[in-house]
């Protein structure tokens, strides 16, 4: 399964064939050697007093680190007190310590060193929420607001792992001095400017910067991410550890099937007030289908919500038998947690969860068909938590036009009704109440789907079960209704939320003329999954080549009911781009942080 994750050869090939220290000749900017750096004790000059580090009070870490990281008077390391950063970002350079530097720790020692830096030398909410699809590993199209920098610095992995980071200067100098050192690609990939200088004035009259990309990146970062902020200052502060202790709601997406709720209790850890134990009761709210997890959790900073969880013993045998990874947040509020719970060989699939604290009063949370047709009825079921035994049809409360007919069954969990949509309901989001507890937007009244769109619009598959694991895509319709205007793209529309009821094909996208990849790319089912094919060459196909395609993924959907007309409306149909290519051979963007090990 982790096949993919494992470092390749040629990274060791590279180190060792290149000495260590020796990027001295074609040094463009002054000799800044990481290595050494790391080493006061070899240099003749101290550290120069500009700048600030964060003393390191843990005997551990000076224990484990110190051999080679000195500590000055103040107790600042060099190197480790000159950067702040998320724990996956701790834990990749300690993995880095390991693999390059031939650091020897044990797992215990390690875990704890990862433990005080990612709590000391760690991110301020406002710091670390912006880069969270980097965490939670959401395939998400980023865009770093200075483009000479995101060129620079995102050929080789993501932006997300520059932007979890704070640092001095000289410590982003450091930095990429690393990179040259150990990588030497990066120079001809990124890092230098080839060619002869620009002389030129550029359009506004100002003489062309001839500066490196790497130097214009140094700039840029120092800037922007400096290792003292006054978020962290307030943070560090107000730091304390997260009582979250208690049962707490669960609402989720997860694309494909829909709606998710239920209810987590949280329990502490014997001994820890940072480490928790967590049992779970999840439904699916369009199926039915119900599962146990237990996990385990670590919190980090106060707020970082690092879990594993797996299925209950009784139902061993389901696919997720490797457990979902938790990467959440803890709102400063302890009132809700955010965040994705994934799975797959390349993250892949996994669902958004929102969590609500429960205290006395009842929650709701969702419907599992919060669509209302006019003049349609029928049984709806309503999620919550502590939801009142002796609720009424009259309790609950949709709007006009929307009538409770019956109460058809209440527990604490689920309240089923009988609901009749008139048809002259005014189409439009509705909040709805249950005894006098509101889900806003709860519910959307509407006429019929004017359109729909494939989510994600431009989705990627790898190719895989051969040598590689296989990267799903899992494709989604979702509906729209113009709104009371009509029109499409306006304010007034409404989003209907997935479909289930759509038919999925693929069909040729024409890149090559002529080229067929619909046979060999893969197939998709008819909940949207897409399963590419194997990886490695294909006999069958010309010229021997892989599986590896571009295609367009198709849902149509079936309508019923007729227009101003009184004709049957037209079935709607929608497209997405999906590209099926090889595996990732190697992977630089895993670091992975384990709950409560
Ligand atoms: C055997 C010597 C050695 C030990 C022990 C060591 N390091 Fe390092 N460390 C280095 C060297 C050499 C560098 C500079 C080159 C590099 O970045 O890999 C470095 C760089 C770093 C950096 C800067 C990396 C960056 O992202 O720019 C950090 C942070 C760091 N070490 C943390 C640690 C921690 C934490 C420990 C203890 C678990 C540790 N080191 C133990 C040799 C060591
Ligand atoms: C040529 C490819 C390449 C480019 C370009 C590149 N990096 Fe890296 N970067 C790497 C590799 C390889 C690693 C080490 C990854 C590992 O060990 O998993 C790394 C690691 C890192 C780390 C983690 C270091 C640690 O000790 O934790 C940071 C932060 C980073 N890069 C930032 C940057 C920045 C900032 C830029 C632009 C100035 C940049 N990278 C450009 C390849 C690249």
């Amino acid at each position: 399964m982790r096949v993919a994750r494992s470092k390749t050869p040629w990274i060791f090939a590279a180190v060792i064939s290149l000495p260590l220290l020796g990027f001295s000749q074609q040094q463009t900017t002054p000799p800044a050697n990481p290595a050494a750096t790391a080493d006061q004790s070899k240099e003749a000059k101290p550290k120069p007093p500009e700048e600030d580090g964060i003393p390191v009070t843990s005997d551990v870490v000076r224990q484990a680190c110190g051999s080679c990281h000195k500590s000055d008077e103040k107790k600042r390391m060099t190197r480790i007190s000159a950067r702040r950063t998320t724990p996956e970002g701790w834990q990749e350079t300690i993995r880095r310590m390991v693999s390059l530097n031939g650091v020897q720790l044990d797992p215990e020692t390690a875990r704890q060193v990862l433990r005080y830096l990612a709590n000391n030398h760690g991110l301020a909410p406002e710091e670390a929420l912006p880069a969270a699809f980097e965490v939670e590993k959401q395939s998400i199209d980023y865009h770093y607001s200075d483009k000479d920098t995101e060129n620079t610095c995102h050929s080789c992995h993501s932006m997300g792992r520059v932007i979890s980071q704070r640092r001095t200067k000289s410590d982003w100098e450091l930095l990429v001095a690393m990179h040259r050192g150990y990588y030497p690609l990066s120079d001809f990939q990124a890092f230098r400017r080839f060619g002869p200088p620009q002389t030129t004035p550029g359009p506004d009259g100002r003489p062309p910067d001839n500066r490196h990309p790497m130097d214009k990146a140094i700039a840029n970062l120092s800037g922007a991410f400096p290792l003292i902020t006054p978020e962290w200052s307030a943070w560090s502060a107000n730091m304390r550890p997260a009582r979250i202790t208690g049962t707490w709601a669960i609402a989720g997406t997860q694309p494909g099937k829909g709606a998710i709720f239920g209810t987590m209790t949280i329990r502490a850890k014997d001994g820890a007030d940072d480490e928790f134990i967590t049992s779970t009761k999840l439904t699916s709210a369009r199926s039915g289908e119900t599962a146990s997890r237990e996990g385990k959790v670590i919190v980090y900073t106060g707020f970082q919500w690092r879990g594993r969880s797996t299925r209950a013993a009784s139902n061993q045998a389901s696919p997720d038998q490797e457990g979902l990874r938790e990467v959440m947040f803890i709102d400063r509020n302890m009132q809700s947690i955010k965040g994705r719970w994934y799975t797959g060989a390349y993250d892949e699939m996994g669902l958004e969860v929102e969590m609500t604290r429960i205290g006395a009063g009842p929650v709701v949370l969702g419907m599992d068909h919060p669509t209302l047709a006019t003049g349609g009825s029928g049984t709806y079921t309503i999620f919550g938590a502590n939801l009142p035994a002796n609720v009424a049809a009259g309790d609950i409360d949709f709007g006009a036009g929307v009538k409770v007919a019956r109460l058809v069954s209440a527990t604490p969990s689920e309240i089923k009704v009988e609901l009749n949509i008139a048809g002259d309901a005014k189409i439009g989001y509705r909040d709805l109440f249950v005894s006098g507890v509101v889900k806003e937007r709860g519910a959307v009244v509407f006429d019929k789907v004017d359109e729909i769109r494939v989510k994600p619009q431009a989705g990627m598959a790898r190719l895989g079960g051969a040598n590689f694991p296989k990267q799903f895509q899992q494709f989604e319709v979702i509906a729209y209704n113009y709104g009371p205007d009509g029109k499409p793209d306006t304010k007034d529309d409404l989003e209907l939320g997935p479909m289930t009821k759509v038919t999925w094909s693929v069909e040729e996208y024409a890149a090559t003329y002529g080229d067929d990849d619909i046979k060999y790319v893969g197939t998709i089912d008819q909940n949207g999954l897409f399963t590419p094919n194997v990886d490695g060459p294909n006999p069958q196909r010309p010229r021997n080549a892989n599986n590896v395609g571009d295609v367009w993924v198709v849902a149509v959907l079936t309508r019923t009911g007729k227009d101003k007309d009184g004709k049957d409306l037209p079935p709607l149909r929608a497209r997405a781009h999906l590209l099926v290519t090889v595996p990732l051979y190697m992977r630089w963007d895993t670091p992975e942080v384990e709950g409560g090990k």
